[in-house]
Order: C-alpha cells, then sequence, then structure tokens
C-alpha cells in the first residue's frame, strides 16, 4: 500500500451572503454521527448552512469508493486491491450544501451512489482498514478548517476533539420508514419490511466491524428523533452548538 490518499477538493463556503447566528468564533468543527436513516444528512446540511461551514458527507465518500468498486468489477473481498483503488479515485464533494454533488474521477455520480447495489458495497468496503485509513485522513485535511461532517466514527476517530458531537438516532421503525421514503424516490424499494431488515443488517455489519465500529463518542450529544420534527431537532441541535461555542 502506497499510503496515498485520494485527491478530494471540496467545496468551500461563501465568505459572505450566509448569515449565521453564532459570528466572530473560530472555526467550529461538529460531528455527527449515527446509524442510517437518522436524519444526519437532513440536519448537517441545515445546521452546515446556519453555521456557513463546509458540509463533509463523508457516506459519500464511502459510496464513491463502492461504486468505483463496482465499475472495476472487483473482487470486494481482495482488500489490497480495494485499498488501492481507494488512493487512486479522485472523489470531489463540489456545491453549497443543500445541492452538494458527488464526482468520481470527473463524473457526477451523485445519483449513482444511492443505488442499492452502492449502498450494499460501501457498507462492505468501509469495513477495510485501509480504505478508512485513506479516507480519514482526507477527511482531517477538509475538515479542519471548520466544518460540519457526518458519518460512523467522525466523534470517535475522525476528529475526537471536535467542538460539538452529536449522536444522531430514532427508533429502527421510524429509520426505516424514512429510508423507504427515500428508496421510493430511486425507484428501488419493495416494501418497508425489506427496508428494515437490509438496513438492521447494515446497521450490525457497521456497528459490529473491527476498525472504528459505528459507537456513541463518550463525550457525544444524544438525540434521538423518533416523533419530532426536522425542525424542533434542528433547533435544539443549534442551542447546543451555541452554547458549546461560548
Ligand atoms: O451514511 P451512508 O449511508 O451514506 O454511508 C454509507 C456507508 O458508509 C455505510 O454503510 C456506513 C459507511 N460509513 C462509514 O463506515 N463511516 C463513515 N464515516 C460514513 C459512512
Amino acid at each position: 500500500m502506497s499510503g496515498q490518499t485520494p485527491k478530494l477538493k471540496t467545496q468551500r463556503p461563501k465568505a459572505k451572503g450566509q448569515k449565521s447566528r453564532i459570528k466572530n468564533l473560530k472555526p467550529l468543527i461538529i460531528a455527527i454521527d449515527g446509524p442510517s436513516g437518522a436524519g444526519k444528512s437532513t440536519l448537517g446540511r441545515l445546521l452546515a448552512h446556519a453555521l456557513n461551514l463546509l458540509y463533509i458527507d463523508t457516506g459519500s465518500m464511502y459510496r464513491a469508493v463502492a461504486l468505483a468498486v463496482i465499475q472495476s468489477q472487483l473482487d470486494p473481498t481482495d482488500k489490497d486491491a480495494v485499498v488501492s483503488l481507494a488512493e487512486r479515485s479522485d472523489i470531489d464533494l463540489a456545491g453549497e450544501p443543500d445541492s452538494l454533488r458527488v464526482m468520481l474521477n470527473g463524473r457526477d455520480v451523485t445519483e449513482q451512489i444511492r443505488s442499492e447495489a452502492v449502498t450494499d458495497m460501501s457498507s462492505i468496503i468501509s469495513s477495510i482498514p485501509g480504505v478508512r485509513r485513506a479516507m480519514v485522513s482526507r477527511q482531517r485535511e477538509m475538515g479542519r478548517g471548520g466544518a460540519v461532517l457526518n458519518g460512523r466514527d467522525i466523534g470517535t476517530v475522525v476528529f475526537p476533539d471536535a467542538d460539538v458531537k452529536f449522536f444522531l438516532t430514532a427508533s429502527a421503525e421510524e429509520r426505516a420508514q424514512r429510508r423507504f421514503i427515500e428508496e421510493q424516490a430511486q425507484k428501488h424499494s419493495t416494501s418497508i419490511a425489506q427496508t428494515l431488515s437490509e438496513m438492521t443488517e447494515r446497521d450490525r455489519r457497521d456497528s459490529t466491524r473491527t476498525d472504528s465500529p459505528l459507537k456513541v463518542a463518550d463525550d457525544a450529544i444524544v438525540i434521538d428523533s423518533t416523533g419530532r420534527s426536522i425542525q424542533e431537532v434542528f433547533q435544539k441541535m443549534m442551542d447546543l452548538v451555541e452554547t458549546a461555542a461560548r
């Protein structure tokens, strides 16, 4: 393994034009971890927008690697080959938080990385330590000037000293319901029961892998969004960021 990291450019926040209620502070690093369907993306975008910070959806980086693996017809059990491909892949997150585009080797793959095959493959290849090393080093580089990052290991591994750490969760049924609606938009779902069982399997894989499993950081604020509106959870998170940033 060469130890290289993938080239990854990212969007820069606008110097002006976006309003934040939190002013004149050092750039904040905000970690949002949690299982799938917990609302990390929606809330991460909202927070990044409100705070004028970069938004880094780390799951989309693992998804881009997964797509590269599928397109190259690599055997995902050939770990060295997958790591080498991850290191060579040029992944780019471009645009504003609300309209983030994911580029792989210069091609827009924003929609493709949401397919069922990629969702499955990303859960498999993200358990490979060399893939994680490459992504984590890039995420640290991208986020060090301040960012909202969402993923599974942001508060535990990527930025253990993050200014604010959230762990978002919700009941499995509600998370499956949200995922099912997203999947219907992608036209690849069959039933909520199937979504729930696939999601449970991915969560099991993400939580039990040896390298950087999904877990609550000791100093994370756990928010259960079951039965709560996005607006309500957003407000609570903003209040907590403001308190932490004082
Ligand atoms: O958040 P998501 O569903 O887009 O993530 C896709 C996969 O990548 C998921 O199986 C978990 C994995 N992942 C990870 O292992 N670490 C991260 N920081 C982000 C995602």
